[in-house]
């Protein structure tokens, strides 16, 4: 599923770029070389970061 639209970002790229990267939806679509054109996407895509990032967290200590 396509979260950006206009940057034709799939939610998995999303959710991989979340984990090699610090900071809000923007630094993450600039690791992945892209740049927020409408903002529709922002606040789906920075939910979906920080669901990642709190996962993986989690994973970490269930280790
Ligand atoms: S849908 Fe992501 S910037 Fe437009």
């Amino acid at each position: 599923m396509y979260i950006c639209i206009c940057n034709a970002i799939r939610e998995t790229d999303l959710r991989k770029a979340a984990l090699c990267c610090e900071g809000d939806a923007e630094s993450t679509y600039a690791s992945l070389g892209k740049r927020p054109n409408c903002g529709q996407c922002l606040e789906e895509a920075q939910q979906i970061i920080e669901d990642e990032r709190t996962a993986a967290s989690c994973e970490m200590f269930a280790a």
